[in-house]
Formats: structure tokens, sequence, C-alpha cells
């Protein structure tokens, strides 16, 4: 084993799955025969015909034509890097999960940040959400902390996602526009869902347009939960915080680099990580105890809000250190299947109806990207602990199970449930009750303060990036309905914001603000129906 390398990597080369490409390996079919040529073809005379028992042909080109899976249906666009997890402080008070107990561990990671709307050969530096997904290889299984570069969400319900990613992808008839999140469907849909207004503010700001991936925080945006010892249950905020300070582009630098180097972010990262300039992050819980869920003015399983710090402060418990470029982008940034439901023990999940759409909607979709279930079995996904159970076969299954049985109960007694000395997952025997209903809980129905609270705290230039921005992608908007439904919804927000993007636009301020409500009932949807 190479000096240096991590836990995981050593585990991969023991079982053979990594290959170095040193001078002298003979070139071979993927079933281990040699090849003494390959430039040209088998053909009949030199003149052909190409002959069908070209066995090496066939792979060659077979290969060639299956290389692509399709791209990520978000976040297609993205950057890997390994490194380490440390803890500085046991956590003990709030949960057993061992990542966050045993200070002496160093627990390999792969994080991978990510564009949100863009394909996967769009352009870095354009205006959007950055995704911050890591995931923790821990002795006690994988944890995947999926989290973006902005503390709150669009919508409140995950039902509500397909309608927001459909808005803000290229519009259905031409594809167009690609790459900004300008254009009359996304404010359209936007304008039309008040809830999504705190997000627009920060989407907005300069946020959006990072100088790079290591100077940009991460969240992981949905409440969870730890779970410990006595299991006493918290609600947890998790947070990212890079070393180097938060630090954006201005516009003009962003649109500028958008033409000239698409790769900005990507390249960055790359060469900082190759020069051991590596990026470091700190990693911070706000924790709220079980008895305290309501007492905020908002719903703490509401991700259209945040939780002010200064009413729970982060507790700054750990540091990550990326230190090693991947060596393969599609075996290991492509391959990368990141799911909220993949949890340890001692963390889990409240009952946000967002996080609890995700838990369905990562797996389900991962088994449409690898078609079918094997690929937690891709090294990039496989955990570093060992584990057994009776999951079987399907398309490209890698594991050789050896043995009679693959059923629970079975005569050799195994692989035999976890007792408490093996320290199993519990899911916390949560009391539920309420009628079925789809209606949302009272506070998830107040959408401005919080954005009014990010209007205010934003220095005068920021505030000035933010109106320019927001006057130059409502501009792009043709229809000056969905414009003036913007700008009423904005007054919700600071009536001095909204002039000033009203005045941008060159349309009157409305006379009043508007609260949609998800286009139902409103008399703005009825006017644009005529
Ligand atoms: C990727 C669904 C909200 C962060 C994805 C993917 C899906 C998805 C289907 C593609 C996964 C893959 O192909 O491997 C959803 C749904 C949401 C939601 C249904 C709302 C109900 C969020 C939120 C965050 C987030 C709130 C941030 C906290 C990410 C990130 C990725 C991702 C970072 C990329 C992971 C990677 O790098 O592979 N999401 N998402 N998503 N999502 Fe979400």
């Amino acid at each position: 084993l190479k000096p240096g390398s991590s836990k995981k990597d050593q585990i991969l080369e023991r079982e053979n799955r990594t290959q170095d490409q040193e001078p002298g390996h003979v070139l071979a079919t993927p079933t281990g025969v040699k090849i003494d040529h390959t430039d040209d073809s088998l053909k009949a005379g030199e003149r052909g015909p190409t002959l069908m028992e070209d066995f090496h042909f066939r792979y060659t080109m077979t290969q060639f034509d299956h290389e692509r899976i399709p791209e990520r249906v978000v976040h297609a666009r993205g950057s890997g890097a390994h490194g380490y997890f440390e803890l500085f402080e046991p956590q003990a008070e709030f949960t057993n999960a061992k990542v966050l107990n045993d200070t002496s561990r160093k627990t390999p990671v792969f994080v991978r940040f990510s564009t949100v709307q863009g394909s996967r050969g769009s352009a870095d530096t354009v205006r959007d959400v950055r995704g911050f997904a890591v995931k923790f290889y821990t002795d006690e299984g994988n944890w995947d902390l999926v989290g973006n570069n902005i503390p709150v969400f669009f919508i409140q319900d995950a039902i509500k996602f397909p309608d927001l990613v459909h808005s803000l992808k290229p519009e259905p008839h031409n594809e167009i526009p690609q790459g900004q999140t300008a254009h009359d469907n996304f404010w359209d849909f936007a304008s039309l869902m008040p809830e999504s207004t705190h997000m627009l503010m920060w989407i907005l700001s300069d946020r959006t347009i990072p100088r790079s991936y290591r100077m940009m925080q991460g969240f992981g945006v949905n409440t969870y939960t730890l779970l410990n010892d006595k299991m006493e249950r918290h609600f947890v905020k998790f947070h990212w915080k890079p070393v180097l300070g938060v630090h954006s582009l201005v516009w003009d630098e962003a649109q500028k680099l958008g033409g000239q180097d698409p790769d900005y972010h990507r390249r960055d990262l790359w060469e900082a990580i190759e020069s051991g300039n590596y990026p470091q992050f700190d990693f911070g819980i706000q924790v709220v105890a079980e008895k305290d869920e309501h007492m905020f003015d908002f719903d703490l399983l509401d991700c259209t809000k945040l939780i002010p710090e200064e009413q729970v402060p982060v507790r700054w418990i750990g540091r990550m250190t990326l230190d090693r470029n991947p060596d393969n982008f599609f075996a290991e940034t492509e391959q990368v299947a990141f799911c909220t439901q993949h949890v340890v023990p001692g963390i889990g999940f409240s009952n946000d109806p967002m996080l609890q759409g995700r838990n369905f909607s990562y797996l389900d979709t991962q088994l449409n990207r690898f078609n079918g279930p094997n690929f937690n079995e891709v090294p990039i996904n496989k955990p570093i602990c060992p584990f057994f159970n009776n999951l079987r076969d399907g398309f490209n299954r890698q594991q050789i199970n050896k043995g009679k049985v693959n059923y629970w109960p079975n005569r050799y007694a195994n692989p035999r449930p976890a007792t408490e000395e093996d320290h199993p997952y519990i899911n916390f025997p949560e009391k539920t009750e309420g009628m079925k209903t789809r209606v949302r809980a009272p506070k998830f129905k107040e959408h401005y303060k919080q954005a009014t609270m990010f209007w205010n705290s934003l220095s005068n230039v920021e505030k000035d990036h933010l109106v320019a921005a927001a006057r130059f992608e409502l501009g792009r908007v043709d229809d000056v309905r969905i414009q003036t439904r913007q700008i009423e919804n904005f007054l919700n927000v600071d009536h001095e914001f909204a002039k000033r993007v009203a005045d941008g636009l060159g349309i009157n301020v409305p006379s009043q603000a508007v609260v949609q409500n998800h286009g139902r009932h409103s008399s703005a949807l009825s006017q644009l129906n005529t």
C-alpha cells in the first residue's frame, strides 16, 4: 500500500479496484485477452468488408457507445474532491454518532460542489445556487450531508419540487434560456409562490456568484435530529464555513468568466488542491432541544426559514480538509450518489415535508441514473466498514456472496440482527397523531419577516448589487404582468427595495403589496389568463 494513502484507498487497492496507468502494461480486452493491433478493424481484404468476428472492435465500440449515463436531473454540473473530517469536541450531550464523538478519528470524505440548473457541460460562474454535498465514510456506515450554499430553500413541500425545477430549467418548447435563472417561466412560478421570497433575496445577492468553491458556506438547509444515549432528541441545522472566508465575484466578472473560462470553479478547486492549498471548512451545528421546538415565530420544519444565530448560536465542532483530487472524474465525481436518507446511528430526520420528500427522491432518481440498485457497490459509494445483508442480484452485481442462504431467519443465524452492543440505527419512537390532510401548519404561512431581515442585514454595496441583479433578471422577463406581480410581492419585503427594482424596470410601483396564494383565487392570475 502506498504510504499516505487514505483508509478508503487502502481498502480499494486491497480489493484490486483501482488501476494505475504505469508504463509497461499490455493492451487487453475486458476479458483479459492481449491485443497486438488496435489501429485497424479486422477486414476481409485491405478494402473490406469489416468482419463481425472482430471482438476487439466490438468491445471498443460498444463500450464507447454506452459511455454516457443520464446526467443528474438537477445539479448535473459538479466538481469533486477527497478529504477528511476531524472533530474538535465530543458531542455526547446531543448524539451518540461515533463520527461526532471520537476526536481521534480522521473520517474520510468525498465532496461534490455543483450548480443546480445547468446541464453537465454548462458554465461554472452563472448566477445559481451551489450544491455542497459531503459523503462521510464513517465506521458506522456512510453519512451524506446533502446541502447547498444558501441556508433556505424556495419551497416548503417536496411535492412542489418538480414544478420548481420545470420552471427554472430551459423552457420546454425551445430549450431557451440556458445558464441563467431569469426567464418568464421561472418568474411566473416564483411570483405566484410567496414562500420563495426569502430564497429569492439570497438568490439575487452576490451569494449566487461565488468567487470559488473554496470560499462559500454550506448548509444542510432542512432540520435534522440528533439522538443521544439517553434517547433524548434535539433538532439540528448543519453548517459549513470556509476558512478562507466567504467571497463572491462581481456580476461583470461572472459574465466574462462564463465565456472565457466556463471551467473557472472546477479549475480553481483542482489547482488549489494540486498545489497544496487545501480547502478547509469548519463544521457547525445549531441545536434546539425537543422541548423548545415551538419557541420560534417560524416553524422549525419550514425550510424557507433559518434559525437566526442570535437566537441559537452555531457551535463550531469540527473541520473538513480537502486534500486530494479524484483520479477519474466519471468513476468518482459522476458516479457518486448522495442521499439525504444515508444517515448513521445518532442522526435522524425531522418531519420537515421537504426532507421527507427528498428522502424518497434521491434513491428513486439514482435507480434510474444507474440502471438499478447496485450503485452502492461502485467504489466511490461503497462504505468502508464491513457490512452483510440479504440484498442480492440485479444488473451489474459486483459482490460475490458465498453460502447457501439469502434470507432471514436461517439455520446459520447469519447475518443476525444487531444487538445494543453493535450500536444499531434506532428509529426514534416519536409520537405522531393528526388528521390526514394536505393543509400546511399555521407558521408556514408567514413568508416575509426573514426576507426583510436579510435585506436589512446587507451593506449599501450589497443592496446595490441585489437591486442590480433583480433589475437584470426581471428585465429579461417579457411579460410586464409577471414583473408587476413580482414587485407587488417584493413590496412585502421592503418598499425602498421594491421601488428601486420597479424604477429600473421602468414600471410604476404597484399601489399595494399582494400576497399570492399559489395562483389560487388570485386576481393577478385571472388577468394573466385573459
Ligand atoms: C441533487 C431532488 C431539495 C441539494 C438532487 C437530485 C435530485 C434531487 C433528484 C439528483 C440526485 C442524483 O441524481 O444523484 C431534490 C428534491 C428536493 C431537493 C426532490 C426537494 C424536495 C434540495 C435541497 C438541497 C438539495 C433543499 C440543499 C439542502 C442537492 C445537492 C444535489 C442534489 C447538493 C447534488 C448532489 C451531488 O452532488 O451529487 N436533488 N432535491 N436538494 N440536491 Fe436536491
